[in-house]
């Protein structure tokens, strides 16, 4: 499998990095994960190509996560919020705004440039002790670590527990907001498995991780955001009452049998027959002479293209509205990647929805695409025409 967001030029065909994708669960602390994970600084490095601004639903997100933040968290004093993994800043521009002091730490380049000119503080860095230190040092400590999406794409977790301990007051608030297992599980959504998702986290897993650094999880609550994720709200054990929401979402956990090996075995059953069901119809629409484009060059993009085997004799090409990504090639498959803007020139008969998370933003956005008698071809949680 390419790397998930290895947009890459002609030129770059010939070097191409692959590695195993496979994912597994440990008995022991349910985590889910991908067994042999690439080298982080092949994914997450200076022309790392994912903006959270992309989207207008993620901003209306982050604009209601930071207002949750300020309202809980940050009541009395002179509160330091830092987010790890910061990307362009969508969410700490909301906290800035509140005149709150923050930090925002991102490794990748292209993303925290745009946060540092939105006049947001960003580290440009790994999260890691040292960094918890130096916040430490220059700010005191921290009131609220967040960290959304960004978890789930570190490979050493218990460096980075650590380190939020290190960060964390002793009356601190963690919140952490990843893709929920459970839902990548019950809706299929196997592209959200991709070499930056190191972990695929559950309740229980995540308790298992912060419970041997002295936190809690003390509330739970489903977000509706790629795809199916969960926040959890982590306090140090004793801090604070934790809601009834935690016992009853860890039993539910275990009765859905989230962590169950006949549940997974059922789950690779399932995506198989999406990829065959994903092919035949794609191979039949062709066949017919109409033209398919993709819609999204998404990083869960790479993984339907690839384990599927979809070709650009089947997808033309895929619109994307990220100038980073344009005039490159999807990683793998080397489908062409085109703006946005030439999705309507003219349109194609068949759009195939890697952006499905999204779909509603999107359909609302192309009402004259279906207008024009073009159909959306999706596959989570199965094979659609519409
Ligand atoms: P991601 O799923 O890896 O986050 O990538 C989302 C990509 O989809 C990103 O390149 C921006 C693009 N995009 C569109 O092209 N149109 C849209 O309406 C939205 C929401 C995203």
């Amino acid at each position: 499998m390419p790397l998930a967001n290895a947009f890459l030029t002609r030129d770059q065909f010939a070097t191409e990095f692959f590695y195993e994708l496979r994912a597994a669960c440990c008995r022991r602390c349910m985590l889910v994960q991908i067994v042999d994970q690439p080298p982080r600084d092949k994914m997450f490095h200076d022309r790392y190509p994912f903006f959270s601004s992309s989207s207008e639903r993620m901003q209306i997100h982050f604009a209601k996560l930071a207002r949750a933040v300020i309202d809980h968290h940050s009541a009395g004093g002179d509160p330091l919020v830092v987010e790890v993994g910061s990307n362009d800043g969508t969410l700490l521009e909301h906290v800035a705004l509140a005149g709150i002091r923050h930090v925002g730490v991102e490794p990748s380049a292209s993303v925290a440039a745009v946060a540092a000119a939105r006049g947001i503080t960003t580290w440009r860095r790994f999260f890691d002790e040292s960094v918890a230190a130096d916040i430490v040092d220059r700010h005191g400590q921290a009131d609220v670590v967040v960290a959304t999406n960004a978890l789930s794409h570190v490979g050493d977790l218990h460096s980075v527990v650590s380190a939020i301990d290190r960060l964390l007051s002793a009356k601190g608030v963690v919140v952490i907001e990843d893709p929920y297992w459970a839902q990548v599980l019950s809706r299929t959504a196997f592209d959200q498995i991709y070499d930056e998702h190191a972990s695929y986290f559950a309740l229980t897993s995540i308790q298992r991780l912060f419970e041997p650094h002295g936190f809690v999880v003390f509330d739970v609550d489903p977000v509706d955001v790629h795809g199916g994720s969960m926040r959890y709200s982590i306090c140090r054990a004793g801090t604070r009452t934790p809601s009834p929401r935690v016992p009853a979402l860890a039993d539910q956990e275990l009765t859905i049998g989230a962590f169950d090996a006949s549940a997974l075995a059922a789950f690779s059953r399932r995506v198989d027959a999406i990829g065959a069901n994903l092919i035949e119809l794609l191979q039949k629409r062709r066949r017919g002479g109409t033209r398919i484009v993709g819609y999204g060059a998404t990083s869960k993009s790479t993984t339907t293209i690839n384990y599927f085997g979809i070709t650009p004799d089947l997808v033309e090409w895929i619109c994307d509205t990220t100038p980073a990504k344009h005039g490159t090639f999807s990683p793998g498959a080397h489908i062409p990647v085109r703006p946005h803007d030439e999705f309507s020139r003219p349109y194609p008969d068949y759009a195939l929805l890697f952006l499905w998370n999204h779909a509603e933003e999107v359909r609302a956005k192309e009402q004259a695409f279906a207008q024009a008698g073009g159909r959306w071809i999706t596959y989570v949680p199965g094979v659609d025409e519409t």
